[in-house]
């Protein structure tokens, strides 16, 4: 299974692209409806946030099952819902608004749901650019701290989609509970770390307190 799992995942996530091609293609009399821009739009929307959530199940689900290379499947996943998103951004910007630079820039000005998700796919570049190793290596710490916003990214993302719908509410908030549900994961990790070194630090000095009072003869 561990030797077969890049591969695995690499066919499903291209799947949902595939399968978008054959519809825009009109493969075997499939369709992308009678809005075919929108439908693109909204397909590519959907599968850039699921699998950006999806990114971020990774470290709770390997730490959780105690299996470190399910770690070795986060930078896929994470490209994989950067490239829908990119494609998200693209179908807009060419089929949707055809390069017109004003109207693109007071979509993004005046709309809140576009100015947040032009935020998150901001947010998002930087991470995409700096996923390889090169780049770990050389950022160091520095490379954690960056890739932190993810988060921020995510959530921009989860209220993009919330902002522009009209009448159902379920999939939006399915979305916001999975996201809420990782990020107090990941507090309540952060905390129990805290504590831990706190426990630690605080042992080691009751430990060399005593050894200096014991030198001293108290
Ligand atoms: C510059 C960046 C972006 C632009 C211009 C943009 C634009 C749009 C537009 C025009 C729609 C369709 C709205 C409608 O149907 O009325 C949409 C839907 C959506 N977008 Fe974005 N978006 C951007 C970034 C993002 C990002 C970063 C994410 C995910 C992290 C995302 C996820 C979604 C989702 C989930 C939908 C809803 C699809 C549905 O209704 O089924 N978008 N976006």
């Amino acid at each position: 299974m561990r030797r077969h799992a890049k591969p695995l995942l690499f066919m499903l996530c291209s799947l949902p692209l595939a399968w978008l091609a054959a519809r825009a293609f009109g493969l075997a009399g499939m369709g992308l409806g009678a809005n075919p821009v929108d439908e693109l739009q909204d397909e590519l929307g959907q599968w850039g946030l699921r699998l950006l959530l999806a990114t971020l199940c990774v470290t709770p689900l390997a730490t959780t099952l105690r299996r470190p290379w399910i770690m070795g499947l986060r930078r896929m996943l994470g490209l994989f819902a950067f490239t829908y998103i990119v494609l998200h951004f693209a179908n807009w910007l060419v089929l949707d608004r055809w390069f017109d630079g004003g109207a693109i820039v007071a979509d993004i000005a005046k709309r809140p749901y576009i100015t947040v998700g032009f935020a998150s796919l901001l947010m998002l570049l930087p991470l995409a650019v700096t996923s390889t190793n090169g780049w770990m290596r050389r950022l160091g710490r520095r490379w954690h701290r960056l890739h932190r916003l993810v988060y921020p990214a995510a959530v921009l993302g989860c209220l993009h989609y919330w902002w522009q719908v009209k009448a159902d509410w379920r999939e939006p908030l399915l979305y916001a509970t999975i996201l809420a549900l990782l990020l107090a994961w990941r507090l309540r990790r952060a905390w129990t770390r805290r504590a831990g070194a706190a426990a630690r630090g605080s042992s080691v000095r009751d430990r060399s307190g005593l050894a200096a009072a014991m030198a001293c003869g108290a």
